[in-house]
């Protein structure tokens, strides 16, 4: 592939021209990014927001004058931005009109695990899958994505993926919250194309580690351009990626505020100049503009499959990821809140129970999934310890249907960035987290939700374990084997 390094984008000519990516040469114009829209479907006569998502097949112009064939929800391409406030009863329709089965998960949001998506809850072609919940947890930037067993990756690549924002009475009103205007979703999404501008696919499985684009795109727009009009805004950053992991901040060096992890804010706002994101993790954050900025949001550093993953700089994998022109006159920024949540971190109980994870290549305490074998039976209600100890290459660790907090990363308490609530952890390479956990009250003996690796090549091959969440005392009643898979 080929790297380049950044340029400081002074003015207006790096907007234009010679600011491209690492991509298949022709330095096109940009192009507006896509802010997809939202969905918030008015409450009914029963008080529930109603969703509807159609899986379908479409055609995206992704390289300038060239169609691919991709995958979207509602359109051709990624999905709407779905949105509910904390104590909302939600219904999801979801219906695949894909020609082959899958699943649609809602990542990091706590759910019941019938109504969780993975890898059980597939519909068949042309089929109906209608889950139903009360959305119930703090304010968080989630996201949704296909999850069957083993085509994970495919299924994202051709497009299937969309965030899902929970508000929730915790987030304090200085926020900036106006959807596309200056609260803004990033999903970031790397992409290898062929010269007819097709997804190539093949390029997916050519490097056992996992899958790097030539490109980045995001919203789904190859060389994206924002103009802002607000002084301070905040973007919603999703690595909807396979492997690559990101460093992300700008080009002038600007510092920024993160406010908040994968599914909550943090205590108060912390000042970085750069947030690393993995395969799966979100980071929001908040950026001041000054009138007539010109500026590129990038990524710097290397990738961990090389690396031991410290999210070091190096400048082999420099990649730029959006443009951003502020408007000659901008909405004035209110105060930065110095609070932002009164308590986002879990501490566990004396003697809260350890679970060990090893991390191998591909597989986790030496097994690979088996849909129908039950990894760990947890209590309901319970706060555990996790203990993730990685002997590979680097990977990352996803809980559904939970938040946690990591306690500390190689004996080490967690540093700024990782001191808010998760449900995606890097395990540097040689490295081990712990993670404190706390488990909601649903409970299913015979349906289990999933942990896993989400670089996503390592899930498909079979990094994935499951769990299910019990009644206390009835750990013993659970059966080792789920009823009807062989
Ligand atoms: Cu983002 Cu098991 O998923
Ligand atoms: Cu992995």
């Amino acid at each position: 592939m080929k790297r380049r390094r950044f340029l400081a984008a002074a003015g207006l000519a790096g907007l234009g021209t010679g600011c491209g990516q690492a991509s298949s040469g022709v330095s096109a114009p940009r192009k507006p990014l896509w802010i997809p829209p939202m969905l918030r479907p008015r409450r009914d006569v029963d008080g529930v927001r109603r969703f509807q998502l159609n899986l379908r097949p479409g055609r995206t112009e992704f390289l300038p004058g060239k169609r691919a064939a991709t995958w979207g929800v509602n359109g051709p391409h990624l999905g709407p931005t779905l949105r509910a406030s904390r104590g909302d009863r939600v219904e999801m329709r979801v219906i695949n009109g894909l020609p082959e089965s899958t699943t649609l998960h809602w990542h990091g949001v706590r759910v019941p695990a019938e109504a969780d998506g993975g890898p059980h809850q597939i519909i068949g072609p042309y089929g109906m899958w209608v889950p139903e919940w009360t959305i119930d947890q703090p304010a968080a930037s989630a996201w949704y994505h296909p999850h069957p067993h083993g085509r994970t990756e495919l299924h994202i690549y051709r497009g299937i993926a969309g965030m899902f924002l929970i508000d929730a009475p915790d987030a304090p009103d200085a926020l900036p919250r106006a959807y596309g205007v200056d609260d803004i979703p990033l999903i970031i999404q790397d992409r290898t194309f062929r010269a007819d501008g097709s997804l190539d696919e093949a390029a997916l499985y050519q490097d056992r580690f996992g899958f790097e684009g030539q490109t980045v795109l995001v919203n789904g727009t190859y060389r994206p351009l924002l103009r802002v009009g607000a002084a301070r805004v905040r973007f919603r950053l999703l690595n909807a990626s396979s492997a690559r992991v990101y460093q992300v901040g700008f080009t002038d060096g600007r510092r920024f505020h993160l406010i908040a992890t994968d599914v909550g804010l943090l205590a108060a706002p912390l000042e970085v100049d750069r947030v690393q994101l993995s395969p799966g993790e979100r980071a929001e954050v908040l950026v001041d503009f000054a009138a007539g900025d010109r500026v590129t949001l990038n990524s710097l550093g290397e990738q961990p499959k090389n690396t031991a993953g410290d999210g070091k700089a190096d400048g082999k994998d420099d990649l730029d990821l959006l443009a951003i022109a502020a408007a000659g006159r901008l909405t004035r920024a209110g105060r930065m809140p110095s609070r932002l949540s009164a308590d986002p971190m879990i501490e566990p109980p004396p003697g809260a129970r350890v679970r060990t994870f090893v991390l191998g290549h591909h597989d986790i305490n030496g097994k690979i999934m088996d849909m129908g074998r039950i990894d760990e039976v947890v209590p309901a209600g319970s706060t555990e310890i996790w203990e993730i100890r990685n002997e590979s290459f680097a990977h990352n660790f996803h809980i559904h249907g939970v938040a946690f907090s990591v306690l500390d990363v190689n004996g080490a308490p967690p540093p700024g960035h990782l001191r808010g609530l998760k449900d995606t952890v890097l395990v540097p390479r040689a490295g081990t987290v712990r993670v404190a956990v706390t488990f909601s009250e649903w409970s299913d003996p015979v349906r289990p939700y999933m942990f896993h690796c989400h670089f996503l090549r390592h899930e498909d091959l079979g990094m994935m374990g499951q769990f299910v969440v019990v009644e206390a005392g009835t750990e013993d009643r659970v059966p080792t084997r789920l009823p009807g898979i062989p």
